[in-house]
């Protein structure tokens, strides 16, 4: 499935792959996973905690009448997928993945289908292209972009290294109102040393790596109505028990998620 040039690098999918214990991993991301481990022992919570919120927060959307979900940086599926949530509860529910791996998609399409009444698309696409998407998207024809969907970035703009205030911008603005944006992504607010350590394994491997603050992440939700409990790490983000989380928890997963709703 991949070339000698593909297994030479490591890929951010396929790390993440391996925190999360999956088995679509290599040496050479193998090797680099230990490093970044090093650097940043609470990594695999992190993945674990930022998996749990796509969970919580796709059921949410799921509840709240949502039945088009676009899922931008799918990743290598790992069960559930965010179609198998969204559908447990609406099985009419329609997904669109778009990653800018190829591979990631092959994976994909080989492991996940749709039910007999949820269609699921796969489309490859830059999360740094807007527009790009938005036409592809369109084209595609599963989600009808003039009714409400779902956006959902998870653990996805981390690998962005540099602003994407415009791009969150154009994104929102071509919501349909009634739409919801629900992000996960790393921070280096609650532990620095540790994160820009394994920020910086990355960047020497050349995989594009940018922790955010929370201002930053507050303000890709312009124009949305933030759902409570707003800008919060994602083990703080609408969990019954929350009170039992000590504070240290928040340095260990190091992640801002939140949840808006455009008018
Ligand atoms: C860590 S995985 C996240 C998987 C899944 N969303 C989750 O939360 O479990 C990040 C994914 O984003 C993809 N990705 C990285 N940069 C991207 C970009 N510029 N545009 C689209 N996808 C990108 C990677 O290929 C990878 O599959």
């Amino acid at each position: 499935m991949y070339s000698d040039a593909q297994l030479s690098q490591p890929h951010p999918s396929r790390i993440y792959d391996y925190y999360l214990g999956g088995k679509d991993n290599y040496e050479v991301d193998r090797l680099a996973a230990a490093e970044i481990l090093e650097a940043w022992p609470h990594i695999r919570t992190a993945a674990r905690v930022n998996r749990r919120f796509m969970h919580r927060s796709i059921q949410f959307l799921a509840e709240s009448g949502i039945r088009q979900f676009l899922d931008i940086g799918t990743g290598i599926p790992t069960e559930p997928n965010l179609h198998q949530i969204a559908q447990q509860v609406a099985p009419a529910a329609k997904v669109v993945y778009v990653d800018n791996d190829p591979l990631v998609l092959t994976h994909a399409r080989a492991l996940m289908t749709g039910n007999e009444q949820g269609a699921i698309a796969y489309l490859q696409g830059d999360v740094t292209e807007p527009s790009a998407i938005l036409q592809a998207v369109q084209r595609n024809r599963t989600l009808d972009l003039s009714q409400p969907i779902a956006l959902s970035m998870m653990a996805l703009l981390h690998y962005i290294d540099h602003s994407v205030d415009d791009v969150m911008a154009t994104f929102v603005e071509a919501l349909a109102p009634g739409s919801y944006l629900a992000i996960c992504t790393i921070t280096a607010d609650f532990a620095p040393e540790q994160v820009n350590a394994a920020q910086e394994i990355y960047r020497v491997r050349k995989l594009p790596a940018q922790a955010r603050g929370r201002d930053e992440v507050t303000g890709w939700f312009a124009g949305l109505d933030l759902v409570e409990p707003g800008v919060v790490p994602p083990h703080r983000w609408r969990r019954a028990e929350i009170a039992e989380v000590p504070a240290s928890y928040d340095a260990k997963v190091s992640c801002y998620c939140a949840v808006g709703r455009k008018l």
